[in-house]
């Protein structure tokens, strides 16, 4: 079968190869499965750069997200491959209990789509945020692959949404998702707008996978008793939060890394999945996908979306 293999640690769009090697075979508790679709994730971008909390032996399999078709039973799936990356091929393994239905109404692209950043943003906004109906929610990078799922979600919560995004294109697709109100964190200093589109409130929750800057000024339009979802950092900064400013304005700095849970609560993973599949049916959640590449074009995908320039998800198909 044909799969991209990450050689050495670097570049994405330059240290990959597509190889030709054996379609793999299933072990105990694990199904082959035909891959429909792989969507990109950031992690795809950090992994191979050796900057990702996770680092697969060399060479791998990039890719942790797709929707695929259970070689045994022709039974279309989505989830992450067995052991972490492993999308970005014809064929992958999946652990069989983490192998979840796609959802009948959509595409395997869409259904690629619903995994990753959903399940996260679901737990994220949820079970650690309390993210509450009527609560301002702030999304940052709202036209990424995280940040779209979050504007959906926190809609479908109940929640009143403010996103930012950089420039004029990508607000209009925060827009287009239902956010309440859109700034362009790039020309605007998004602070005193939260703090006046809120009446002198602040945000209740805010769901920041940028860091840095963003971040820290995130500390300054959070309403009290507010919670700042630490998400990630595509800014390249790894920000602090003083705890004595979290003592005096009475709010929380929350962690998210929802890929432990498979350790701490697997059962959590299906319980999500029937959550996320219920929204979709009632039409609360429909996956952006920004743009749709063959598989051979995996380097190109990546590039694109380290460079910032994409929309919602990336999906490769085989
Ligand atoms: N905690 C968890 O469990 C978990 C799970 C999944 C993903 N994540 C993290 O969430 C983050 C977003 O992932 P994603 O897949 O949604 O990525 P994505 O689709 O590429 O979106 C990331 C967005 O970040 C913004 N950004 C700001 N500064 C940037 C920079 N210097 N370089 C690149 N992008 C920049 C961009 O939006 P603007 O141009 O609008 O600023 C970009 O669209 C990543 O850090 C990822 O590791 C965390």
């Amino acid at each position: 079968m044909k799969a991209w293999r990450v050689h050495e640690l670097g570049d994405p769009s330059k240290v990959m190869s597509l190889d030709e090697i054996d379609q793999p075979t299933p072990g105990e508790g694990q199904v082959l499965v035909k891959v429909k679709a792989a969507a990109l994730n950031f992690p795809d971008v950090l992994m191979a750069m050796g900057m990702y909390q996770e680092k697969p032996p060399l060479p791998y399999i990039p890719g942790v997200e797709l929707c695929g078709e259970i070689v045994e039973s022709g039974q279309r799936v989505i989830g992450s491959p067995s052991n972490g990356p492993g999308a970005f091929a014809e064929y992958a393994l999946m652990d069989k209990d983490f192998a979840f239905p796609a959802p009948e109404g959509l595409s395997d692209e869409k259904a690629a789509s619903l995994y990753l950043t959903y399940q996260t943003g679901y737990v994220g906004l949820h079970r650690r945020a309390h993210l509450q109906a009527g609560e301002w929610l702030l999304v940052h990078a709202g036209a990424g692959g995280v940040g779209t799922a979050a504007i959906q979600l926190g809609k479908a919560a109940g929640a009143k949404v403010i996103a930012t995004a950089g420039g004029p294109r990508k607000t209009q697709v925060c827009a287009d998702l239902g956010a309440d109100h859109v700034i362009d964190y790039t020309a605007e200093d998004f602070v005193p707008i939260v703090k006046e589109v809120t009446g002198g409130h602040g945000a209740d929750v805010i769901y920041d996978p940028v860091g840095g800057d963003v971040f820290d000024k995130s500390r300054k339009c959070i309403a009290f008793e507010g919670r700042l979802v630490v998400v990630g950092f595509t800014s390249g900064r790894i920000p602090e939060a003083p705890a004595n400013n979290l003592l005096v304005k009475n709010y929380s700095v929350v962690g998210l890394h929802w890929g432990l849970y498979r350790k701490h609560d697997p059962a959590l993973f299906g319980m999500v999945h029937e959550q996320l599949t219920r929204l979709v049916e009632e039409g609360h959640v429909d996956p952006l996908v920004g743009e749709v590449l063959p598989l051979d074009q995996a380097p190109q995908a990546l590039a694109k979306l380290a460079d910032r320039s994409t929309v919602g998800k990336v999906v490769l198909v085989p």
